[in-house]
């Protein structure tokens, strides 16, 4: 299919695009390349512009922004979705997605992104949220209600994005049997509100008899967002620490505020709920599309994967967990040494915190069938960061 890759209303470049395959076979004409996914710009020659690198990390991003071959019960969901592979999904709704303003337009066609987005234009989840959602359902989704945003989510957890009084919101559930992580998500915005950390509001939900978290879209018809990940592939390769300062001074010098501030603050709260997942993907910036300004640190989100949920066991309660900083794997207690001003957090807003967290996961043990003495455990973990930062910022 011969269609231009567009960036909301900007053409970008035009290309050959096998669909079904989730494949960019040729490249034919490049109109704007500083309108074109961030990451690929690296590997963009302006003399050979069919050059493998650039063609095949076209094609991996694209791929990059569907569904991954890790989703959790990715078998059950292609099943009832009534497809072979995900990549049959990524340009349905054009490619068409809630975190950016890229799709695929259909070369000769008259669309236009105001006639099409799903910020504006309502979609059909219900099918897709059951599918991807719920434990035991029998249906098998319509080729129609295929033409959604949920196409286009990455991530390893099973998720729909919904629409509830015209607000778009992301559900998520917890990973296989795990019935922590949406708690967790709750957790994080708690701890954020309380110490003033711009983050994604997360609340609790139930779909059927699953608890999910649910999050508003932070992304807007003029906003995208481009995770460190893709940030980072632009940038020169030194050792972790360094390349972590030279990702705050790229930040700095396209004009983000605080970027230092901000990122630290996702670093403390990691350390208060030992969040393990903090990988390159799990953070980043919003970029305004249509002036390409770089406008903030994208909200904190995705913190579910803490307080022990890989390992934990009734009979005990790890206490030596690990988390990422930047792209290295480091115990809680070094990488919280990375922040440089522990004074500005007034750890007392946390007062009353755990005995809240401990009153939200009783609420809801008659549907997770967490046993008292996990709550109870869970309950130790938190208590014990919140005290070992407290004594972090006594003992400056
Ligand atoms: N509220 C939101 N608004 C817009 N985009 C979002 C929102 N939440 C998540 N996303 C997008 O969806 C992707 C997946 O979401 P998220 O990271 O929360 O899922 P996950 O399955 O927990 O991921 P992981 O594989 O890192 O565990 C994010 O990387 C981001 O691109
Ligand atoms: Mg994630």
């Amino acid at each position: 299919m011969k269609c231009i890759l567009m960036n909301k209303n900007t053409e970008v470049l035009l290309t050959e695009y096998e669909s079904g395959l989730g494949v960019f076979t040729k490249i034919i004409e490049v109109y704007n390349i500083d309108y074109s996914p961030y990451i690929l710009k690296s590997f963009y020659e302006k003399d050979d512009i069919n050059n493998n690198p650039f063609r095949t990390n076209l094609s991996d991003w694209f791929k990059g922004r569907g569904i991954p071959s890790w989703r959790d019960k990715l078998d059950l969901l292609l099943h009832r979705l009534g497809i072979i592979a995900p990549s049959e999904l990524l340009d349905k709704a054009m490619g068409l997605s809630l975190s950016d303003q890229y799709w695929l337009k259909p070369y000769n066609s008259n669309i236009e992104y105001d006639d099409i987005n799903f910020f504006d234009h309502d979609f059909d989840y219900s099918e897709f949220m059951e599918a991807s959602l719920s434990k035991n359902s029998k249906t098998i989704v319509k080729e129609a209600s295929l033409k959604t945003p949920n196409n286009t989510t990455d991530g390893m957890l099973k998720k729909a994005w919904i629409i509830e009084k015209g607000t778009r919101y992301l559900l998520k559930s917890g990973y296989r049997n795990e019935i922590l992580q949406p708690f967790n998500e709750i957790l994080a915005s708690e701890i954020c509100d309380r110490l003033g950390f711009k983050h994604v509001e997360y609340t609790l939900d139930t779909y059927k008899d699953v608890v999910v978290s649910k999050c508003p879209c932070f992304i807007n018809k003029d906003t995208e967002l481009i995770t460190c990940y893709q940030i980072r592939n632009n940038m020169k390769r030194h050792d972790n620490e360094e390349d972590y300062e030279e990702y705050i001074k790229v930040l700095e010098d396209n004009g983000i505020k605080d970027a230092r501030t901000k990122i630290e603050n996702m670093y403390i709260l990691d350390f208060l709920i030992m969040n393990e997942d903090r990988h390159l993907n799990n953070f980043g910036i919003i970029r305004d599309v249509n002036t390409l300004k770089w406008l903030d640190v994208a909200p904190i989100f995705d913190n579910g994967m803490a307080l022990n949920v890989p390992y934990y066991s009734d009979d005990e309660v790890i206490i030596a967990g690990e988390g990422r900083f930047f792209y290295e794997v480091k115990p809680f207690d070094e990488i919280i040494k990375i922040v440089s001003d522990l004074k500005r957090i007034d750890i007392s807003k946390l007062d009353g915190i755990v005995e809240w967290f401990d009153d939200l996961l009783h609420q809801y043990q008659n549907i997770t069938k967490m046993s008292d003495k996990r709550i109870h455990l869970l309950c130790v973990l938190l208590n014990r960061q919140i005290n070992k930062l407290k004594s972090l910022i006594e003992n400056i």
